[in-house]
């Protein structure tokens, strides 16, 4: 069946009114980012690349601070995302942030003919397209010049070979363009303990491993030489079938949500198993293996260092139906348009009651048992460096 699950297009546009996790997690990676970025003070321009910004809010306190240790000195930060991602909105934002606003120039600019539109917002879809239109900013005297391409990072270089001092991620390296009538039977996870179908999880797997090492592989080509790949992503404590990161506990009650509703007869099992998030939880094994098949480094790329971190649950309030609501919505941000589409398999008019239902039944569990969801989030922290 061709059309089984949706594939992943990119955030709701309001995807930063509730991802303090994914700020949480990304601001992990600060302080690292910091320290390399002083490590090319002496370079004439020193550039970033933020690869699955989305709407780019997460990254403006990293950003600004970049501006004030560039100090004047030339600073190109690039936003990489989906085509679709929501650019008008990162636009937007940009220019309404006090100190980036007045200080950059953002590229492409209405007028550059290079520039591409999916209906979201212009943007470069080419990594030399990306770096033209930077370096012609920056030659017409701009300082800090902020890059928007959309390029999916899983198949394509965002920025020319070797010209990239930092490429840095938060939450984005963990989705997987899996094909898309590989389904994730009885869990919404793939790969999660819920997860019945042995095949299928193995399939994940694959693609998950293989997806990874392009990307990491990628990376290793963009980078200079001493230049950084600083990655927060969430992660998996444990490998299959024990496989329970990120949400474990969320995404347990929307499988047991979907599994009532199918037994009950208010879905069919075809719109149950439309609700996949294409996402995989590698282990510090998984993360390691690319860099371990290559005896050490993938081309040239060396891992530093991976640590896994759990964070506290940014939405917990005292009273348990706050907590629900908050955390519950904070849910949409990344899964509203893929359940929409899911439940639209009951018919157009009751998607939008099936989510709002759906949306009930997981705040009524969670405000049962606040406590259970207060650790929902396990990630990695991890330090790349190509050699010299
Ligand atoms: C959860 S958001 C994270 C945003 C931001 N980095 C943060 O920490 O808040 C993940 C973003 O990565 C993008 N993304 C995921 N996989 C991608 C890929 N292979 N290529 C390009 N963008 C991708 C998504 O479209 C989304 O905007």
């Amino acid at each position: 069946m061709a059309d089984r699950r949706p594939l992943l297009s990119g955030m709701d546009d309001d995807y930063g009114s509730y991802a303090l996790s994914q700020k949480a997690s990304f601001e992990r990676t600060f302080p690292t980012v910091m320290e390399a970025a002083l490590g090319f003070a002496d370079e004439p321009v020193l550039r970033v690349v933020d690869q699955g910004a989305s709407d780019g809010r997460n990254s403006h306190v990293l950003m600004r601070d970049l501006i004030a240790l560039r100090a004047g000195r030339p600073l190109a930060y690039s936003f990489i995302d989906m085509p679709t991602n929501p650019w008008d909105v990162a636009h937007g934002r940009l220019n309404a942030d006090p100190v980036i606003g007045p200080a950059a120039q953002v590229v492409p600019t209405p007028a550059d003919t290079r520039a591409v539109d999916a209906g979201s917002g212009g943007h470069l879809a080419s990594a030399d397209d990306h770096a033209a239109a930077v370096d012609e900013a920056l030659a017409s005297g701009a300082t800090t010049v902020i890059g928007m391409a959309g390029i999916p990072l899983h198949t394509g270089l965002s920025a020319p070979a070797g010209t990239v001092h930092m490429a840095i991620t938060g939450t984005t390296m963990h989705w997987v363009e899996a094909p898309q009538d590989l389904g994730s039977a009885r869990s919404v996870f793939p790969g999660y303990p819920d997860h019945h179908d042995e095949i299928e999880r193995s399939a994940w797997r694959d693609a998950a491993a293989q997806q990874w090492d392009q990307l990491v592989r990628l990376r290793a080509a963009e980078l200079v030489p001493g230049g950084w790949f600083i990655a927060a992503l969430p992660a998996s404590e444990t490998p299959c079938p024990d496989r329970t990161g990120l949400y474990a506990e969320i995404a347990r009650d929307m499988n047991a949500v979907l599994a009532e509703w199918v037994a009950s007869g208010h879905i069919a099992q075809a719109t149950a198993d439309a609700v996949v998030v294409p996402v995989w939880m590698r282990t510090v094994e998984e993360i390691r293996a690319p860099f371990e098949a290559g005896g050490g480094d993938v081309d040239g790329l060396v891992i530093e260092r991976v640590e896994l971190f759990r964070l506290d649950n940014p939405y917990f309030d005292p009273d348990p139906a706050v907590f629900a609501r908050d955390f519950v919505r904070s849910c949409l941000a990344w899964g509203g348009p893929l359940f929409r589409r899911a439940f639209t398999r009951e018919g157009e008019d009751r998607a939008g009651l099936l989510l709002g239902e759906f949306l009930a039944e997981l705040e009524a569990r969670v405000a049962a048992d606040p406590d259970r969801h207060r650790w929902d989030y396990l990630e990695a922290l991890v330090v790349c460096r190509k050699r010299d």
